[in-house]
Parts: C-alpha cells; sequence; structure tokens
C-alpha cells in the first residue's frame, strides 16, 4: 500500500495523526492529512478548556470542526481527553473536593453525550500518574480522593457504551520504569474488580538517544496480556532517526492487540515542539526517510 493508512489496514489496524482546527484552512495540510492518516485526534479541541469553558456551558465549535472534517473525509475519532490536571478552565482550577468531583463528572457526561455513538476511544483519563516514584501525580482532580479515576472510566461506561475506555499517559513505554509499573498495577487493579477500561495508550513522545527503549514492546505486551487493547497514542520522536520508527512501529506489529498508532501532527511545522523536526513531513510536507521506514515496515507485516 502507498499511504500509512492503507498500509496500516492490511494488518487490520489504523495510523492516525493530531488534526488542529485552526489548521483545516491550509490546503497542503489538509492534502497530507486526508491522504495519509484513517484516525484523527483533535489535538486541543475536545480537551475540557475547548469544551467547557464556562461551569456546565459546553461548547463544541472548535471539537465538532476536526469531527467534521474526519468523518467527512471517513475517518474515525479518538477522544481526548475527558479528565485531566492539565488545560482545565480557571473555573474548574479552582475547584476541589466533591464541588470538583461533581463537575468532572458532568463534564464527562456532557462532553460524551455530544459525541455519543461517534467516537472510536476516549482517552478518559490523561497522566495521571507522576513523572517518578511510580504513585499518582499530585493534581486538584487526585486530592479529590484516590478512587477519582475509576469513577471517571465508570461514569465514561455509562455515558457512552459504544466508546473504547482508554487511559492515557507518556514515559509509560519503558518496562523498567515506575511509572510504568504504577499504571500496569492500576490496570491490573481495574480489570480484575471489574472496573471499565478497554485501552491504554502509550504517548510515546521520544527523545533522541536513550529515551527510546527496546523493551517498548515487552511493555505492549504485558498490558495486552492484561486483556486491554494499546495504542501509540501522540508518537514524535526527536529528530525523526527512521531506525526509531521503524522500531518502534515493529514494535505495535508485533502485539495483536496494538491495534493503532498515532503520530502527534502532520509535518514539523505543525508538531508543539516543532523545533526537534519529530514527525515524518517536514515543513514543506515533503516525506522524511522515517516516513517510508515507517510505511515499509507496516507493508512488511
Ligand atoms: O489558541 C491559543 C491562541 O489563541 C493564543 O494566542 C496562544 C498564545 O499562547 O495560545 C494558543 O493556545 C495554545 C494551544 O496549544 C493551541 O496552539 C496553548 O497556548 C498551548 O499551551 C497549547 O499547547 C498544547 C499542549 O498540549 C498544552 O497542554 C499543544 O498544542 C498540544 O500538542 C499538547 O498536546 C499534549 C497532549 O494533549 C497530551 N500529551 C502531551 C501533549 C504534548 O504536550
Amino acid at each position: 500500500a502507498s499511504t500509512l493508512g492503507a498500509a496500516a489496514a492490511q494488518s487490520g489496524r489504523y495510523f492516525g495523526t493530531a488534526i488542529a482546527a485552526g489548521r483545516l484552512g491550509d490546503s497542503a495540510y489538509t492534502t497530507i492529512a486526508n491522504r495519509e492518516f484513517n484516525m484523527v485526534t483533535p489535538e486541543n479541541e475536545m480537551k475540557i478548556d475547548a469544551t467547557e469553558p464556562n461551569r456546565n456551558q459546553f461548547n463544541f465549535t472548535q471539537g465538532d470542526r476536526v469531527y467534521n472534517w474526519a468523518v467527512q473525509n471517513g475517518k474515525r475519532v479518538r477522544g481526548h481527553t475527558l479528565a485531566w490536571h492539565g488545560q482545565q478552565p480557571g473555573w474548574m482550577q479552582s475547584l476541589s473536593g466533591s464541588d470538583l468531583r461533581s463537575a468532572m463528572i458532568n463534564h464527562i457526561n456532557g462532553v460524551m453525550a455530544h459525541y455519543k455513538g461517534k467516537i472510536y476511544s476516549w482517552d478518559v483519563v490523561n497522566e495521571a500518574y507522576a513523572d517518578s516514584g511510580g504513585g499518582r501525580r499530585d493534581s486538584n482532580l487526585q486530592r479529590t480522593g484516590n478512587d477519582w479515576i475509576e469513577v471517571a472510566f465508570r461514569t465514561a461506561r455509562a455515558a457512552d457504551p459504544a466508546a473504547k475506555l482508554c487511559y492515557n499517559d507518556y514515559n509509560i513505554e519503558n518496562w523498567t520504569w515506575a511509572k510504568t509499573q504504577g499504571v500496569y498495577n492500576m490496570v491490573k487493579d481495574f480489570k480484575s474488580r471489574g472496573v471499565p477500561i478497554d485501552c491504554v495508550g502509550f504517548q510515546s513522545h521520544f527523545n533522541s538517544g536513550s529515551a527510546y527503549n527496546s523493551n517498548f514492546r515487552t511493555t505492549l505486551q504485558s498490558f495486552a496480556a492484561l486483556g486491554v487493547d494499546v495504542q501509540i497514542t501522540e508518537l514524535d520522536v526527536q529528530g525523526a532517526s527512521a531506525t526509531t520508527y521503524a522500531n518502534i512501529t515493529n514494535d505495535c506489529l508485533a502485539v495483536p492487540r496494538c491495534n493503532g498508532m498515532t503520530v502527534w501532527g502532520v509535518r514539523d511545522s505543525d508538531s508543539w515542539r516543532s523545533g526537534d523536526t519529530p514527525l515524518l513531513f517536514d515543513g514543506n510536507g515533503n516525506k522524511k526517510p522515517a516516513y517510508t521506514s515507517v510505511l515499509n515496515a507496516l507493508n512488511a507485516a
């Protein structure tokens, strides 16, 4: 196959990208995005500050722009993200305790109702673990009680039973890291107690050199063995080594429950870390060596 989406589809997988509503008027951008990818994650447009800027006043203008572009072009959508310490609107940042807990539940219900039946998978909870030590990240949500994550997942399941429900985080790709083990133990606990969780998203924001580790495959296999799908959700690699991109692709392809990959932007110039030139297309929209290595890996599967 000659595009990433079609090549991934040969093994029943998807290949996606983050899409920014503000770039949908750029035809060079939309031409590449439409040609290469068959899954879309709104980069910012379905986050809490975008969808509920004032308490209980929901706004889906930007989210719907990305959603409609995706569906009109035959793509599915990953929702991102419902409960997170980041990009909270001011009103939510100032809440605590049971008031914040109620607001979180109301937010999940409000956003999921709007997109009910339309989303392939939701990143229900994002980045809830601390960067070191293997425990939870301190946040206003965490201070509402340790059960906030399972409450978010139970709320989400009831709000849209058709959507797959994911936990999404970064720096959980290396099996030897405490953060990876912390998330693994949470998923294991959820599966043992029947807390609804369907997938784990590995953001995969890699630096050049040592950050990508060959044991990523072990991590994907270990989580999949708990009975969840695993997805690479925000992939970018500092410097975009073709070898590293091929290795990551092959790690996903080696795990039957790794059912899709998403890169976090189209061209380097679209990236949240554009100075790292971490993506598959350069600023002029040309395919980089990493593009070819990913395509070849997908076609060899
Ligand atoms: O839209 C406003 C614009 O009106 C304003 O003038 C400008 C001034 O700074 O800001 C613009 O908003 C920015 C927004 O991106 C849209 O470009 C925000 O400042 C900026 O903080 C925001 O950054 C996003 C970041 O999440 C914030 O948390 C990135 O685009 C987005 O790629 C990044 O994505 C996250 C994932 O959601 C979670 N995992 C990590 C990943 C990378 O940080």
